[in-house]
């Protein structure tokens, strides 16, 4: 019989990764607390239509990365490839906008049907931020600033480049698309095929093009600062001096744009030279308009997402997680004692397992040798006498006998 695979693309998280996983989890989950975001929970499933109507008929997800099939009653379902639209659904759908302004935290699994490469599969998870309902450029300051605290506290901050760029409001959008019209069909014969077809549809996207020849045009395009409204330019000017005031390092990148078409005023992105082209380790802008095309009420609104497996893999470290007592029973007379008295290590939230299976004392030691403990702590007959615990260091090879009373009261400082 053919051995069983995980799908192309989704993987298992195992040993070190999923101890890498849990840690960054944990600490995107604090920094939520710290900046007062309430951690929310989503469906895996939507229908097609929240994401059709928001991120774009021309967005490579809408085109070809959605898992999208037909369920039972005939309805069209995708997994979900992003929280944004998702979240904003969910506004709409309970009726949020009474409890607006509201900072939402969630993470979990996403899908897009992508070509699988280091650091881009086709089950990811995301940390999504989402500030809504807040239309001044101090929610965008605040929602930087927490990214950067994030990264900061996973000791990934160096690898990082934050790149930002603003697409100004809806009017600004609109002239800068016919200058860019007009710039690139002069210059359509020499573009990639793919970049033909976008400027019919979404002529903004053509300068995230990695095509070689592309890049040339796009070098030499109009500048969306041209086109940007007096208010447009103060918005992001106000950003950028809030940015410099407080020390945060950021690159403007006027050929910014994104992939998703929801965004106006501050678009970023924080990237890195050492994941090869996926270089995006989390991204985000302000999407004011979003929920409108979903059928909900304005709602001015920013967030971001960072990509798991990406930070994974610029964590160097192994993750800390070691035992500190293996409890040794010297002979299967002492299981039971040696239950409680783990009983008791455990409720003082220290971690502990306990070594059995072995008929032996010295196999039972090196057992617990083998799950690189802090201590062992051994318990015989002498010491359920005594009412003492006997603990080795099996770093410096100490070992000492002290009342089962200390070792207690030891564990709770
Ligand atoms: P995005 O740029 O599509 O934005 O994804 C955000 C991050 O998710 C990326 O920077 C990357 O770290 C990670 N990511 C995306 N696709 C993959 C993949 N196939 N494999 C591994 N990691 C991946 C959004 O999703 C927006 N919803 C972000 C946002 C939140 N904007 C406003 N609020």
């Amino acid at each position: 019989m053919e051995q069983l695979q995980a799908i192309r693309g989704m993987k298992d998280l195992l040993g070190d990764e999923a101890k890498k996983f849990s840690y960054i989890i944990d600490i995107a989950r604090e920094i939520a607390k710290n900046y007062c975001f309430a951690e929310n929970f989503f469906p895996l499933l939507e229908e097609v239509e929240v994401f059709k109507r928001s991120l774009g008929d021309s967005s490579d997800v809408v085109t070809k990365e959605m898992y999208d099939f037909e369920d039972k009653s005939g309805k069209q379902i995708t997994l979900r490839p992003e929280f944004t639209a998702q979240i904003m659904r969910s506004v709409i759908s309970n009726s949020m906008y009474q409890e607006l302004p509201k900072k939402i935290f969630t993470y979990g699994p996403l899908f897009r049907y992508e070509r699988p490469q280091k650091a881009r599969q086709r089950q990811f998870h995301q940390l999504n931020y989402e500030f809504i309902g807040n239309d001044s450029y101090l929610a965008d300051f605040e929602l930087i600033m927490m990214a950067v605290s994030l990264f900061e506290k996973l000791g990934i901050k160096d690898k990082l480049k934050l790149e930002i760029n603003s697409l100004g409001c809806g009017e600004s959008r609109n002239a800068y698309r016919n200058k860019l019209v007009e710039y690139f069909s002069k210059h359509k014969a020499s573009l990639s095929s793919d970049s033909q077809k976008r400027l019919d549809t979404n002529p903004l996207r053509i300068l995230d093009s990695k095509d070689e020849a592309d890049k040339k045009i796009i070098k030499d395009a109009p500048e969306f600062s041209e086109s940007y409204t007096e208010s447009a330019k103060k918005y992001f000017k106000q950003l950028l001096e809030m940015l410099d005031k407080n020390n945060v390092e950021y690159f403007v990148n006027k050929k910014l744009v994104r992939g998703l078409d929801y965004y106006s005023h501050t678009v970023f992105e924080f990237t890195t030279d050492l994941l090869g082209s996926q270089n995006a380790v989390a991204a985000g802008g302000r999407y004011d308009d979003l929920i409108l095309q979903l059928g909900g009420k304005k709602t001015a609104s920013i967030g971001f997402a960072a990509g798991v497996e990406r930070i994974m893999c610029l964590l160097d470290d192994e993750i800390e997680d070691e035992i500190k007592y293996a409890v040794v029973p010297v002979s299967d007379a002492q299981i039971n004692d040696c239950y409680s008295l783990l009983q008791e290590i455990r409720s003082n939230k220290v971690k502990a397992e306990i070594v059995l299976g072995k008929s032996n004392f010295s196999k039972r030691m090196q057992k617990a040798q083998k799950l690189n403990p802090q201590y062992v702590v051994i318990y015989g007959a002498d010491e359920l006498l005594n009412n003492e615990v006997r603990h080795k260091n099996l770093a410096t090879s100490v070992e000492v006998s002290e009342s089962k009373d200390n070792f207690i009261a030891s564990l709770r400082e």
